[in-house]
């Protein structure tokens, strides 16, 4: 809900001078209502004026961001082949794809495909920085031809060629990318061909939502929704599948996936490996089999699914729910499960592992919590071998919903909402060019307009010198990853941290929704506190106050200071410090936060040979929020301290959560080239014994869950011979004796301690290997 008229009267009287207001500090009497659009109308993005940019292109003017794929010729009639006119929409301009590159942040696009038909014949190959968008009023469908020939009807890393084992890109660093609002058909195949409706094959900041895959259901149909083989992800949801052979055939080191609905398959979810995926909001239907996970058949080695974990789940007339290898023993933790939640409505068999044995009985029931795995508690370092019920996760009131599921809330598009229901930053002034200082002109539009119309940031990038306050009642739309970047004198003094978006004051409450932006800085900006998360939900409301597909970026990049010229590998410049914190919600603050992404580059993304990096920031995280928060899905990586930080924080619910250690520590050792700040709760040691950064600290918390975790470090000063050996770093996720915590599928790589209390090391690594890291089913405090 929008600010209502209780919420207005209640700051109008506070605001003395004020008349009405919409939103707290802004001058606009208008509040947005509901949307508007008519009833015929399309999504509101097709008919806004279309001038983003990319302001570090060699020809920012002629370069198209914007690109509607009837524009280049498709027609979305049901019978004409698209397939080139829609590729010609995607490659225009000299974009990063087919191997002309590794990556690069200077040819971003949006491939809008209004409402239709598109036929297609073969694969439409996604190239590098690319969200492909369907009208969200009435999603396209994107229809294989019945000859269809190709690796999928969209493939984000193709094989070159077709099956030689060559890629486009490198799985670990496909960065950036989304598709949302289509409908996927493959029923015109045969039911024999091997069709894919998406092969996604991403890794972090990338997104899926919104996607409906049809597929055949014929006799022995070898029909998949998605492939995802590899890749370092990752967010997706929204999405249903009907028919096929396989719902999702996944395999990633880690994902979240929350909000998928399977009907009608064979095998309505298969597993081909992973370190960790978190399934948060499953409905499966009528299929053969739930999750199959068994790739080690009866030999444990050979099982290449480490750690599923499923929240909140519905299984309708289907026979097997889970299937897994030979149960996990002897020193092997691979096939570690954790379910909460789960209803069975005729589902004979619960859980069950090759050569038939039922581990968990089925029937119409529901599974409050359940595990298979090595299971810990408090400072005992013993393992307990489970394949039973174990204590829950902590799910406080405020993060349910009103089913008791844990709340989820979409990346919000604003589909019932009219063109002039939003206001563009540029033709409000604001440049975006990369160069000018746009701090005033951003200022001004939030004080105009915050509460009463969406502000779009059209594509670019928003060169920052100051505080930009945006207040509570804001909504922010972002086109591609448009890019808010810091930085100045103000921002240069290690000593003396600056905020540079402030999100509302301490006690505001009020919506505050952030969707497809980037935050960064221009180098050097140690003292750039990135962004300051204020507002709180208001009452009776969950998941007003969030961010969905937006990320911060320090350094890596053309057009920051702080890229491969400027601080190549171990250079270890003063002036390749990049931030003091990234993101911090503050104690009054609640958030929803899906797919964030907060990473300190460790290499240069507009390099041909992904040149490495030394860029320094200091800390990733900080929650001192009282709750409710929810972390869905997000990642932080290579800053000093600690990648997350939770501090006095009450009520988190925290899956799938990814950190990585920078690749230059202990050369400096941490906290260097930033000292500790006590007046931000900065731990005082770090990784024990190691002087490196925390994957995760938690002090003096309490109901924080952590549903899934990979904490990982990969290299010690940038050698990778210790990863292996668990020796890169001694400690990485550090919990007080004060707090409450429950974590879940706790994967960590090169340390001997998955998990410390108190600064000691207290589950042993070396007991839970799990192919190349090491997992532990369940600790709690
Ligand atoms: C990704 O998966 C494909 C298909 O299994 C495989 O050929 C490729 O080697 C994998 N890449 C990596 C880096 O694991
Ligand atoms: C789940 O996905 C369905 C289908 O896309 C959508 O209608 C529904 O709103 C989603 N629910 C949540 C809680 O995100
Ligand atoms: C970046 O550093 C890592 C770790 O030392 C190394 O494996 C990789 O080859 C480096 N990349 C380049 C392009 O030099």
């Amino acid at each position: 809900m929008l600010f209502g008229t209780i919420t207005l009267t209640v700051l109008s009287t506070l605001l003395s001078s004020a008349q009405s207001v919409a939103a707290l500090g802004s001058t606009c009497t208008t509040a947005l209502g509901g949307g508007t659009a008519g009833a015929s109308d399309p999504f509101w993005l097709q008919n806004m004026k279309h001038q983003g940019t990319s302001a570090f292109n060699a020809d920012p003017s002629s370069y198209a961001v914007y690109r509607n794929v009837q524009d280049y010729g498709a027609k979305g009639d049901g019978s004409t082949d698209d397939t080139a006119a829609i590729m010609s929409a995607m490659t225009d301009g000299g974009r990063c794809g087919d191997v002309s590159c590794a990556s690069s942040t200077l040819t971003p696009a949006i491939l809008y495909f209004p409402s239709g038909t598109y036929v297609v014949s073969s694969a439409l190959s996604q190239y590098y920085y690319t969200q492909m968008v369907g009208d969200a009023r009435n999603p396209p469908t994107l229809k294989a031809s019945a000859g269809f020939s190709g690796f999928a009807v969209i493939d984000s890393d193709p094989y070159i060629p077709a099956g030689s084992g060559a890629q486009w890109f490198v799985n670990q660093d496909n960065f950036f990318r989304s598709i949302r609002n289509f409908v996927i058909d493959t029923t015109a195949m045969p039911a024999s061909a091997a069709a894919i409706g998406i092969h996604w094959q991403v890794s972090q900041a990338t997104s899926l939502f919104n996607v409906v895959f049809n597929l055949n259901s014929g006799s022995g149909t070898q029909h998949k929704g998605m492939f995802m083989e590899n890749g370092s992800g990752g967010w997706m949801g929204d999405i249903v599948v009907n028919g096929g052979n396989i719902g999702l055939n996944v395999g990633n080191q880690q994902f979240t996936v929350r909000n998928v609905t399977i009907n009608n398959a064979v095998t309505a979810i298969s597993g081909i490996w992973n370190w960790g995926f978190t399934y948060q909001g499953l409905t499966i239907s009528n299929c053969q089999v739930g999750l199959d996970l068994a790739t080690g058949g009866l030999t444990q080695a050979a099982q290449t699914v480490g750690s599923v974990l499923v929240v909140d789940a519905v299984v309708t007339n289907t026979p097997i729910f889970i299937q897994d290898s030979t149960a996990a023993n002897g020193g092997l933790s691979a096939g570690s499960l954790v379910l909460s939640n789960v209803q069975l409505n005729n589902v004979p068999t619960a859980v069950t592992v090759t050569g038939g044995t039922t581990v968990l009985a089925g029937g119409s029931t529901t599974i409050d919590s359940w595990a298979q795995g090595f299971t810990y508690s408090g400072t005992s370092g013993t393992p307990t071998f489970t394949q039973g019920t174990i204590t829950g996760p902590s799910k406080d009131a405020s993060l349910l919903d009103s089913a008791g599921r844990i709340f989820g809330k979409t990346h919000p598009q604003y589909e019932s909402y009219a063109v002039d229901q939003f206001v563009s930053v540029k033709t409000s002034g604001a440049k975006g060019d990369g160069s000018t200082d746009d701090t005033a002109a951003l200022q001004a539009v939030f004080d105009q307009y915050a509460g009463c119309k969406i502000i779009f940031f059209d594509a670019g990038t928003y060169y920052i010198t100051d505080t930009l306050t945006i207040p509570a009642g804001t909504q922010i739309v972002g086109e591609a990853w448009s890019t808010i970047m810091a930085g100045g004198s103000a921002f240069s003094d290690i000593t003396n941290p600056k905020v540079a978006v402030q999100i509302g004051s301490a006690g505001d409450t009020g919506v505050l929704e952030i969707t497809d932006m980037l935050f960064s800085t221009k180098g050097p900006a140690p003292g750039a506190i990135m962004v300051e998360w204020n507002v709180h939900d208001p009452s009776g409301q969950q998941g007003a106050a969030g961010m969905w597909d937006t990320h911060m970026r320090f350094g890596g990049a053309t057009g920051t200071n702080l890229a491969n010229p400027q601080c190549p590998q171990a250079s270890r410049n003063a002036a390749c410090q990049a931030s003091y914190l990234g993101l911090h919600l503050t104690s009054g603050s609640s958030a929803y936060i899906e797919g964030t992404w907060v990473w300190t580059a460790d290499h240069d993304l507009d390099t041909t040979n992904s040149a490495n990096v030394t860029v320094f920031s200091g800390r990733g995280i900080l929650s001192e929020s009282q709750g409710p928060v929810w972390l869905i899905g997000t990642s932080s990586e290579h800053a000093a301290l600690y990648q997350y930080n939770l501090v006095g924080a009450k009520n988190h619910w925290i899956g799938f959560a990814q950190t990585e250690t920078p690749y230059y520590q202990p050369q400096p050792a941490a906290p260097a080239p930033f000292s500790v700040n006590s007046a931000l709760s900065d731990p005082t040691t770090f990784g024990g014994s190691s002087n490196m950064a925390w994957g995760m600290n938690i002090q003096g918390s309490s109901g924080i869950t952590i549903f899934g975790g990979g904490f990982y470090s990969f290299f010690n000063n940038y050698d990778g011979t210790c990863n292996t050996a668990r020796s890169c770093q001694d400690q990485v996720l550090n919990i007080d004796s004060t707090s409450s915590v429950n974590v879940y599928g706790l994967s960590t790589l090169g340390t001997p301690n998955q998990l410390s209390v108190g600064g000691t090391g207290v589950i042993a690594a070396n007991h839970n290997g799990d192919g190349f890291q090491d997992t532990a089913t369940a600790w709690t405090s």
